[in-house]
C-alpha cells in the first residue's frame, strides 16, 4: 500500500494505493477530524454487483450507511440520476457533516462527486475508483454530468477528502476498458515523464500486459503527475490544460463514432498521435510517430478511428469544443517528450497535418 499526498489551495488530501486499499476506509473515516454523521454510498450497479459486499464488509459499523444505485458507466451521468440522488440523500437526512462516497469508474466519481458539490452548497466525499481511468479522474476535483448538449457541462470543483484506490478491483475490467484507461496513463507519461514513457513501451507489447506490479507502478507515477499539476493549478486556468493532450482530435473522434463504440481513452490514443504529427509540423519533435503508432496499434487501440470522418466533419466538432475560438483550435503539443506547451491551430494547418495522418495511417 502507497499513499501519494495531493496538495491544492483548499486541502491536501491522500491517495492510498495498492492492492486491499479498500480496507483502510474504516480507519481513514473514523480518523477524519470531523467524524461524518452518516454515510451516503453512491455506487455504479455493475461494481455493486461485484463488489458491493466487499465495501459493505470495509465500512465503519458504528456509523449509518445509506447507498444509492446508479446505472453503469456514462449513463449515470444524467439530470435524472443527479436529481435522484439529491433526493435520496434529503429522504436520508444527510446533513453538512454527512459523507458521500463515490465507487465505481470515472462516470460514478464524477456524478458522485457532483452531488456532493451540489447538495447543502457542498459536503465531503470520498472517492473509491474501480477503473484504470479513475487514476485520473478521481484526483483533482473535477466533478460533472452531461447535459445533452454537451458532455461534462454541468459541473464543479470540489476535491474529495481522500482516494481509496484497491487495485485489486482492477482485474475485473474488460480488455477494451483496461486499454481505454492505460491511454490516460500514456498521456501522463508523454507529457511530463520521458522515462516512464520508456517503461511504458519496453513493458507493454498488448492490452494483457496492463497488469499486476507493473500497472500499479504506472498508476502511481501518473497520479503523481497529475497531483503535481493540480497543485500548480487546481482551476484549469493555465498548465492543467495539458492533461487535454490527444483530446482535442480525441474528443472528436469519440463524438463523431457514437460514444461507446471507440471507448474514451481508445479515441485519447488516436488523438495523440495526431497531436504528435502536429507537435513533428510545429516544432520539429524528434520521435518516431510511426513507432509509436504500430505499437499502439499491436496493444489494440484503434489507431485509425479517425480516417473514418472527414477532414471537415473532425474540424466541425473541434471547433465546437469549450477551448476553440475563431476557427482556430487549441491543441497542446510537444517541443519534446515530456514538454507541452498550449497552442492555437489554424484550419491550414490541422489540414496538411490531417492529410499526413491519413497518408501515414496506410502504413500502419
Ligand atoms: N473528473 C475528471 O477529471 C475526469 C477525467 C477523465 C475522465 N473523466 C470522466 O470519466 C468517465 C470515464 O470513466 P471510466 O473510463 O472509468 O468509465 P466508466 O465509469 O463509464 O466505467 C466503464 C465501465 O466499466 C464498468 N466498471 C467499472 N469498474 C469496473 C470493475 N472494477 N470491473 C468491471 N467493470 C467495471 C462500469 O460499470 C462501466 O460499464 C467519463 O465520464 C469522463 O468524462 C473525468
Ligand atoms: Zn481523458
Amino acid at each position: 500500500m502507497n499513499q501519494i499526498m495531493i496538495e491544492t489551495a483548499k486541502k491536501t488530501y491522500p491517495v492510498m494505493i495498492g492492492k486491499g486499499a479498500v480496507n483502510m476506509i474504516a480507519s481513514f473515516i473514523m480518523n477524519m477530524s470531523k467524524k461524518p454523521t452518516r454515510l451516503f454510498v453512491i455506487a455504479d450497479e455493475a461494481v455493486h454487483a461485484l463488489y458491493g459486499e466487499k465495501l459493505k464488509k470495509s465500512l465503519p459499523e458504528s456509523i449509518p450507511a445509506n447507498w444509492q444505485l446508479v446505472p453503469a458507466g456514462e449513463s449515470a451521468k444524467s439530470f435524472s440520476v443527479f436529481e435522484k440522488c439529491l433526493t435520496t440523500m434529503l429522504e436520508s437526512s444527510l446533513d453538512r457533516r454527512s459523507l458521500v462516497i463515490a465507487f465505481g469508474g470515472g462516470a460514478c466519481g464524477d456524478l458522485a462527486g457532483f452531488c456532493a458539490a451540489a447538495y447543502m452548497r457542498g459536503i465531503p466525499f470520498i472517492q473509491v475508483p474501480t477503473t484504470i481511468l479513475a487514476h485520473d479522474s478521481a484526483v483533482g476535483g473535477k466533478t460533472a454530468i452531461n447535459h445533452p448538449l454537451g458532455k461534462n457541462m454541468i459541473g464543479a470543483f470540489h476535491q474529495p477528502e481522500a482516494v481509496i484506490y484497491d487495485t485489486e478491483f482492477l482485474t475485473s475490467l474488460s480488455e477494451k476498458e483496461t486499454r481505454s484507461g492505460f491511454a490516460e496513463v500514456i498521456k501522463h507519461a508523454l507529457i511530463a515523464d520521458k522515462k516512464l514513457f520508456e517503461d511504458i513501451q519496453k513493458n507493454v507489447h498488448q492490452a494483457k500486459d496492463i497488469t499486476g506490479s507493473f500497472l500499479e507502478h504506472c498508476l502511481q507515477k501518473g497520479i503523481e503527475i497529475k497531483g503535481e499539476i493540480v497543485k500548480e493549478d487546481e482551476l484549469e486556468t493555465g498548465v492543467r490544460a495539458y492533461l487535454n493532450f490527444g483530446h482535442t482530435y480525441g474528443h472528436a473522434v469519440e463524438a463523431l463514432s457514437g460514444y461507446g463504440k471507440v471507448a474514451h481513452g481508445e479515441a485519447v490514443a488516436c488523438g495523440m498521435i495526431f497531436a504528435l504529427y502536429a507537435s513533428a509540423f510545429k516544432n520539429d519533435l524528434d520521435f518516431d510517430i510511426p513507432f509509436f503508432a504500430a505499437w499502439l496499434k499491436k496493444a489494440g487501440y484503434p489507431v485509425k478511428a479517425g480516417t473514418a470522418f472527414s477532414f471537415e466533419e473532425i474540424y466541425d466538432v473541434m471547433t465546437r469544443d469549450k477551448k476553440a475560438y475563431g476557427g482556430t483550435v487549441r491543441f497542446v503539443l510537444l517541443t519534446e517528450i515530456g514538454k507541452p506547451y498550449v497552442t492555437d491551430m489554424t484550419k491550414e494547418e490541422l489540414q496538411q497535418i490531417d492529410q499526413q495522418f491519413r497518408k501515414e495511417a496506410l502504413q500502419w
